[in-house]
């Protein structure tokens, strides 16, 4: 079966409830036809009413999630409580979590567990630094990453999981990844996949791709094997993202 393509907007702290609503609008009057999968991710303080306001095939994701369902954690919010709200997505591991807040790689295994099992989609990113690419790690680094996921989550998880390749040299930067630079590690990815999960899983896994992608150079990325998709940041706060979501692969 065809990997749906999947086309991610992630605000991160950005917006108001203002400028949301015009986003939120803009997709609703899109009437997108559903062939292409599209989640946004708002700040957590706007999920409920971006869940509620969207309409379908658009669908909402958290940003963050942590590692325990309640208690004295000033500040965090649960899986439980993302799914309460009505929001079936969370993107973990995101660069900036990895870097600005720490979280390890054994930290976003345990939220995508916990996620997991608390009924969530998971939208889960991984990407190596400008100085890992440059010296020549990439591929670790991509794995490793990918690796702590993998130990942490059974074989069935994987349907209810995107991976989102992010070079963080890439993110946020204009420095679009070429469309043979994503294409190699995708491909790559999928092989460890193959190889460590299983061949269904490796040819079921949507793997998409992040970092400065704009609806210009959208349909160049599309057309490549491996890519499954986008995770776009700064473009998704931008009447673009429109028609970044009716990319066709
Ligand atoms: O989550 C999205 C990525 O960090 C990409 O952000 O499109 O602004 O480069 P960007």
């Amino acid at each position: 079966m065809p990997r749906k393509f999947f086309v991610g907007g992630n605000f991160k702290m950005n917006g108001s409830q203002a400028s949301i609503k015009t986003i939120v609008d803009g997709l609703n009057d899109a009437k997108l036809d559903g062939s292409n999968e599209v989640v946004i991710a708002p700040p957590a303080l706007y999920l409920i009413s971006v869940a509620k306001a969207v309409n379908a095939p658009v669908e909402v994701a958290a940003q963050n999630a942590y590692i325990k369902q309640s208690g004295a954690f000033t500040g965090e919010i649960s899986p439980e409580q993302i799914k309460d709200a009505g929001v079936p997505w969370v993107i973990l591991g995101h660069s900036e979590r990895r870097s600005l807040f720490h979280d390890s790689d054994s930290a976003v295994a345990e939220k995508v567990k916990l996620a997991i099992e608390t009924g969530l989609k998971v939208i889960a990113c991984i990407g190596e630094t400008l100085e890992e690419r440059e010296k020549g790690i990439t591929s670790q680094v991509n794995q490793r990453q990918l690796e702590a996921i993998a130990a942490a989550i059974p074989e069935s998880a994987w349907k209810d999981i995107v991976i989102a390749y992010e070079p963080v040299w890439a993110i946020g930067t204009g420095k679009v990844a070429t469309v043979e630079q994503a294409q190699e590690v995708h491909a790559d990815l999928r092989k460890w996949l193959a190889g460590r999960v299983s061949p269904a899983v490796a040819e079921a896994t949507r793997i998409i791709y992040g970092g400065s992608v704009t609806a210009k150079n959208s349909p160049e990325l599309a057309k490549a094997e491996d890519i499954d998709g986008f995770l776009v940041g700064g473009a998704s706060l931008k009447p673009e993202f429109v028609d970044i979501a009716r990319t066709k692969a």
